[in-house]
């Protein structure tokens, strides 16, 4: 089968591999019909992970089973699915308190596994045309519809960044009528705005440079701050001081509260310096954060940010060490709360909140293109260029006689 391959930094490239087989009774085959292209992929594209070069990507996938090992009994050849990114065993102790990214069975190395990722167990990923699904009762979601149809889109999105949008305002605790700031207005930034409306905030601030995502926030009801204009934390801050309705409900003292009461980080150590955008500070965000986020606040770190990191700045950052604001955050009282999501405890409402119609992630989805497009398509997200927001993998688009 074709897959995408990491080569180096810099480098993917479509390859023939080979085909994935049932290797275990509880395995299923799935023939990928979707898979997207993460802000996570980029991390190991750079060269900013301890990635070994032959890793076939992919860790956002969907399609239709083609095959079950002979122990899968709720599943069956011809069933449409979407698969949740943590490859979880589904009964250990930590699946079974419903933190299926911590899984302790399959990854030898640490807790947690995943698709097509360093350091996440020996799975190949999804950017491909078909995938093995290890555990597979446990780590398939069923979809309804077929291949192709006008939810599909939507339904890939519940493989990671959906979940991960909505955990990251679970972690910040977006309630009803929660002020939220976000920094980034990547995939996951917007949906985690989008789903802090879901939750019912009452206002979302998001913060980038990059003018396409910014309107993409502004389009869903956000507040877009261009960090290019000034400290972010500031601009918001005279943003809710300057807005009459909010500075005359305030009683004296309040001003205290001017700040927001949820921080989102969806950037994670890339995160680039305010002061010289073309370069690099890992702890920008958190400052910024520290500084907006109210007494009594929270914060949803979801964002990546690694133990092993060959391209920090010096010896501290090569493993993962930063200086951050603790004074800061201890004495507003701040809850923080970061890691892997486990995307199944929220797929399922998800879904079926997208199958209602009452929710459509896809509206961050920018392009969709053909397995032999991968190695471009990487290039222009990794420059964060228009049109890159998010990319969609159909490997059936141009082979004969695809449905895609
Ligand atoms: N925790 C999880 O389970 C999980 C899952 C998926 C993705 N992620 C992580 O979430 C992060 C975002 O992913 P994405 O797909 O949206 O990727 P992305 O790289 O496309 O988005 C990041 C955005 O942040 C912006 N940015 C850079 N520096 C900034 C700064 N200082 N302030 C504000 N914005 C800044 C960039 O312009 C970009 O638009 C990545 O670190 C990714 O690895 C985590
Ligand atoms: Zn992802
Ligand atoms: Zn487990």
């Amino acid at each position: 089968m074709r897959a995408v391959v990491w080569k180096g930094p810099g480098k993917v490239s479509v390859d023939q591999v080979e085909d994935p087989r049932i290797e275990s009774a509880t395995d299923v085959l799935v023939r990928i019909s979707t898979a997207g292209i993460c802000g996570s992929d980029l991390h190991m594209y750079e060269g900013r992970t301890s990635a070994e070069p032959g890793v076939v990507l992919g860790h956002e996938n969907m399609g239709v089973i083609e095959e079950v090992g002979s122990a899968v009994q709720q599943l069956r050849k011809g069933d449409r699915v979407v698969l949740p990114f943590n490859v979880c065993c589904g009964t250990c102790f930590n699946c079974s308190r419903g933190y299926t990214n911590a899984c302790l069975v399959t990854n030898d190395e640490a807790a947690g596994a995943a698709y097509g990722y360093v350091g996440m167990g020996p799975y190949r990923g999804g950017q491909a045309e078909l995938l093995r699904v290890p555990w597979g009762e446990a780590n398939c979601i069923k979809l309804p519809g077929k291949p192709g149809d006008e939810l599909e889109d939507d339904f890939l999105l519940l493989s990671d960044i959906f979940p991960t949008g909505y955990h990251a305002a679970e972690m910040a605790n977006v309630q009803p009528g929660s002020t939220v700031a976000i920094f980034g207005a990547g995939p996951v930034g917007l949906l985690a705005a989008y789903s802090s409306m879901l939750r019912g905030a009452a206002e979302v601030y998001v913060v980038d440079a990059v003018p396409e995502r910014l309107e993409r926030a502004q389009k869903i009801g956000a507040v877009a701050v261009d960090f290019r204009k000034g400290p972010p934390a500031q601009q918001i801050r005279d943003l809710r001081l300057k807005n009459p309705l909010v500075r005359g409900a305030m009683r004296k003292g309040e001003e205290k509260m001017a700040g927001v009461m949820c921080g989102i980080d969806a950037v994670g150590y890339q995160a680039k310096d305010f002061e010289d955008p073309s370069k690099e500070q890992p702890t920008s965000v958190t400052e910024q954060l520290a500084e907006i986020v109210n007494p009594t606040g929270a914060l949803g770190i979801i964002g990546v940010f690694l133990p092993e990191d060959p391209g920090g700045k010096d010896k501290a950052a090569k493993q993962g060490e930063y200086r951050l604001p603790w004074g800061a955050l201890w004495e507003k009282g701040i809850r923080v709360g970061m890691g892997q999501t486990p995307v199944k405890s929220y797929s399922l409402a998800l879904r079926d909140l997208i199958i209602a119609g009452r929710a459509k992630p896809s509206f961050i989805v920018s392009r969709r293109i053909p397995l032999s497009e991968a190695p471009d398509a990487y290039a222009k997200f990794d420059r964060r260029e228009p049109g890159y927001t998010k990319v969609l993998i159909k490997p059936a688009m141009g082979q004969p006689s695809a449905a895609h």
